[in-house]
């Protein structure tokens, strides 16, 4: 007789609707994989915001947490089945919070990556607390802000520590901005950054052991900003990209993150990726968001069936050997530390692994994407997103570039 296993995924959900149903149907086209002499089943649902016992049993395997980042009762949630029940979690919140924009910047820098220059200023205005008068009054050492923008440059940006979502960035012309920023930083603590002049922004998104780099266009609308090109980089650029992306997230322990990257000729500079939600609605990813929903599928699928646990230890000693052996030139680095990503992620054994149980999955992935149901969903999607009158349109465009994905699958 052989044996039976069934995972749950959770999904811990915002607004959206796109993409957890589009997850929800290609899960369901999984079926059955059968490991070793056992079969594995999988299922998911949406979990819900509810009082919890510290103890109680957790029933899913695996959570997708798009929500924890915003709202701390699910957070928390996380943090306590990743402690007591060995949750595998896309992402963990140890990492993430720990490690915003600030830390992760720091970490990379030690790694040798090429961060532009950078500098942490003390608040503009002082904290609310009492005793902070004292502690201004005898330990808030004057610093000069005109001599820190001028050794770093102008143009310069300015950003929040631990930013996201575009948040009091602003870039830097001259002093007059200068001091209109800072003054309007008010109680955000912020980075000044010397400007990357880039010929591509590449913004790449991974799940597991899968990136995708995608060619970003951020002064374009929404629908628009990512390019369905395919060789927007140099060989030398598009390999650092996806070795960088899979280092950040295997360095973190971050399994589903989007990282921004700037690209001079060949030289690839991070400057954003500690995304712990990463955008993946099909109105911003449209041609990338088959590719998008069936990675996340697959990696739970064989992370759940192969047993793979996760941690909330980081095991940075790893890395800072490398990055401390004098013997190795950058480029040598990248591939020392690329290395252990692919350990960490399992990478050649994940593409095995699906390629033997997953084996006809894309083909029911590009068959559920051509049909009827998807349709339907990316009409709910336009139709709630767009005003009245731009319907035809967003779904028009839509379904041109899903449709030319589609095709291009053969
Ligand atoms: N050092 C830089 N050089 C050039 N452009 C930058 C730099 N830093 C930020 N930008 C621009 O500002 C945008 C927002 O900055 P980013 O660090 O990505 O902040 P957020 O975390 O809010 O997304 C980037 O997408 C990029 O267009
Ligand atoms: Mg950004």
């Amino acid at each position: 007789m052989t044996d039976r296993s069934r995972h749950l995924i959770g999904l811990l959900l915002g607004a959206e609707e796109d993409w957890p149903q589009a997850f929800e149907a290609l899960l369901h086209r999984v079926g059955t994989v059968t490991l070793n002499g056992t079969e594995h089943e999988f299922g998911s649902r949406r979990l819900t915001i509810e009082p919890f016992d510290l103890t109680d049993p957790v029933r899913v395997g695996l959570v997708i947490d798009r929500l924890a980042y915003w709202y701390y009762h699910p957070r928390e949630w996380l943090k306590k089945a990743a402690l007591m029940n060995g949750t595998y979690l896309l992402n963990s919140p140890f990492t993430f919070q720990s490690m915003e924009k600030h830390s992760a910047y720091c970490a990379m820098l030690r790694l040798g990556l090429k961060i532009p220059k950078t500098v942490l200023v003390p608040y503009k205005n002082p904290v609310d607390n009492v005793r902070w008068a004292y502690t201004s009054a005898k330990y808030n050492k004057e610093f000069d802000l005109d001599a820190i923008a001028e050794d770093l440059g102008y143009p310069l940006y300015m950003k929040p520590f631990d930013g996201g979502g575009w948040r009091g960035v602003s870039r830097i012309n001259d002093k007059v901005d200068l001091h209109s920023a800072y003054d309007a930083s008010g109680e955000m603590l912020m980075h000044l950054q010397a400007t990357i002049d880039y010929d591509k922004f590449a913004r790449a998104l991974s799940i597991g052991a899968e990136t995708m780099v995608m060619d970003f266009r951020p002064d374009e609308p929404m629908h628009n900003r990512y390019a369905v090109s395919h060789d927007f980089l140099s060989p030398s650029a598009g390999h650092q990209t996806v070795a960088i992306s899979r280092i950040v997230n295997a360095f973190f322990g971050w399994e589903f993150n989007s990282c921004e990257m700037l690209v001079k000729g060949d030289s690839v500079h991070p400057i954003d990726y500690a995304n712990a939600c990463p955008d993946v609605a099909v109105t911003s990813l449209h041609y990338y968001f088959p590719w998008a929903i069936s990675a996340l599928v697959k990696w739970s699928v064989f992370s759940l069936a192969t047993g793979r646990r996760s941690s909330v230890d980081l095991h940075t000693e790893r890395y800072f050997e490398i990055a401390d052996d004098e013997s190795l030139d950058y480029d040598a680095k990248v591939d020392a530390y690329l290395g252990l990503a692919d350990e960490h992620f399992e990478t050649a054994k994940y593409h095995e692994w699906c390629a033997e149980h997953l084996g006809d999955f894309d083909l029911r992935v590009r068959d559920w994407f051509a049909g009827p149901d998807f349709d339907r969903l990316l009409r709910e999607t336009v139709t709630t997103t767009y005003p009245a009158h731009e319907h035809d349109q967003f779904l028009d465009h839509f379904r041109g570039l899903l449709n030319q994905w589609v095709v291009e699958q053969g």
